[in-house]
């Protein structure tokens, strides 16, 4: 089956295609979609059905899309659903203005971010969560959701993966995710449960 993965990331499209090795999957824009979807929900299924629906309207094609992020528990769940745009959205403007050196890396800024708001706070744990939908033409939908926990480092440990990897004390691996090499990230990661579960579904 034809599958159009609604996002650019390419770490995303690469776990999406590992999961799922019998699929043909096009990246959005090899599917001619260059639109950036607006994350208007306040949840990760929300904008996940927001993109999927998006992608699969525009190319008439199956559309996987995913959603997701980190919810830190002494930050009530934070950054969530914000978790892409986190230091743009919440930082305060001298934060911004002492951090400026990072305004061209969005991962390594929110990084930054987060061990400011979780300076002095014990409590550090914390989990990803993954939202997937896939969207046929005809107008079937499916949906599923993962997690994984565990805790925010100090500071970061290894350079693998994207986003908030690096600070991510797995609790499965026992190392961060930064330390990890895709395939173990894969087997206990939200998106590896959420996509496995679809899969099932399907
Ligand atoms: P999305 O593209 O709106 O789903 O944004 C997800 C954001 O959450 C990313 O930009 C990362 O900051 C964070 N995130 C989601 N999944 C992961 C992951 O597997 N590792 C690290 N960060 C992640």
């Amino acid at each position: 089956m034809k599958l159009v993965a609604a996002t650019g990331n390419q770490h995303k499209l690469r776990e999406m295609r590992e999961i799922f090795p019998d699929f043909e999957f096009l990246s959005a824009e090899e599917a001619g979609f260059f639109e950036d979807v607006e994350e208007t929900e306040d949840s990760f299924l929300g904008n996940a059905r927001l993109k999927a629906r998006a992608v699969m309207r525009a190319t008439g094609l199956p559309a996987l899309a995913d959603d997701s992020g980190l919810c830190v528990d002494a930050l009530g769940g934070e950054p969530g659903v914000y978790s892409a745009r986190y230091s743009a959205l919440l930082a305060p403007r001298d934060w911004l203005a002492a951090h400026s050196a990072l305004c061209g890396d969005r991962d390594a800024r929110n990084r930054a971010f987060l061990l400011t708001r979780l300076r002095g706070v014990n409590d550090r744990s914390a989990h990803f969560c993954c939202a997937v939908v896939l969207c046929f033409p005809d107008g079937r939908e499916l949906e599923a959701e993962g997690r994984t926990f565990g805790r925010i480092l100090e500071r970061e440990q290894g350079t693998c993966g994207f986003g908030y990897d690096p600070l991510f004390f797995s609790d499965d691996l026992h190392k961060s995710f930064g330390e990890a090499e895709e395939g173990e990230k894969n087997a206990v990661s939200h998106r590896g449960r959420a996509l496995s579960l679809l899969r099932e579904k399907l």
